[in-house]
């Protein structure tokens, strides 16, 4: 059983990552950014008032938040095992997350920390494309899609992300890489961070990050 964090700024890759580990470890990816944004396209009131928070590039608070991911993560699917993207981004939620864990007895093995330098990751978001059933990440340069505007997994359509725009990217690093810090910090302290250079190739960070989990990845990968 692997309970294994993808830490990281806006951009570093963690939902490009993870499914990949998620398909090596066969355990499913929970990724807080997608259960936020299906919230929105839902047209819940929750939905409306998260839209605005994430529009402004702050954080969502952390009780809510809390509230939305721990739930999803007590759902069947994750009994053996999860990869988590986006989730816990303040210390009080790794707190919260300790709590669910320990009280399921399945701790956390392992926080991953992909580094990428700042000036290397604006012109990431310009960009970047998402499907609009599965999140699935492209970029127009770095990652494109087989056929131009559809997703390679799934058909759906390829969009833009409404935090992509440039004032918000920028309103995302300034409010965000404090508390990512401190929840590096939180993991550091226990012995259980990982800290893998991102500023790679997509093939060459997942066979990091997949040695740090202790499963390297096969000649194949
Ligand atoms: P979320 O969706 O989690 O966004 P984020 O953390 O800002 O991270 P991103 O998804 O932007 O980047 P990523 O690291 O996944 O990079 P990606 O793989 O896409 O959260 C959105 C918002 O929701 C937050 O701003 C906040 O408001 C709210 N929120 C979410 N979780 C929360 C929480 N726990 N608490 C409170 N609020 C929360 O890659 C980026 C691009 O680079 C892609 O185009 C990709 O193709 C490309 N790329 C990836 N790797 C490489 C590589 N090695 N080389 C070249 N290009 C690459
Ligand atoms: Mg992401």
């Amino acid at each position: 059983m692997t309970v294994a964090i993808l830490l990281g700024a806006p951009g570093a890759g963690k939902g490009t990552q993870a499914p990949l580990l998620a398909a090596s470890l066969d355990v499913p990816v929970l990724a807080s950014g997608d259960l936020l944004r299906a919230e929105v396209a839902s047209g819940s009131e929750i939905g409306r008032e998260v839209d605005a928070i994430m529009r402004s590039g702050e954080l969502v608070p952390d009780g809510l938040m809390a509230r939305l991911f721990l739930a999803r993560l007590d759902r069947e699917d994750a009994a053996g095992g999860a990869i988590l993207d986006g989730f816990p981004r303040t210390r009080p939620q790794a707190e919260a997350l300790d709590d669910a864990l320990n009280g399921s007895g399945r701790p956390v093995d392992r926080a991953l920390l992909i580094e990428v330098p700042i000036e290397d990751l604006i012109g990431r978001f310009a960009g970047r494309l998402i499907c609009t059933a599965g999140g699935h990440v492209y970029n127009e340069w770095f990652k494109p899609p087989r056929v131009w505007g559809v997703c390679d997994v799934d058909g759906s359509e390829l969009v833009h992300r409404a935090d992509d725009a440039e004032a918000t990217v920028r309103a995302r690093m300034e409010q965000q890489l404090g508390p990512l810090h401190d929840v590096a910090d939180y993991y550091r302290s226990r012995g259980i961070l990982t800290p893998v250079d991102g500023l790679r190739s997509i093939e060459d960070v997942a066979a990091s990050l997949l040695e740090a989990l202790g499963r390297p990845a096969s000649p194949a990968q």
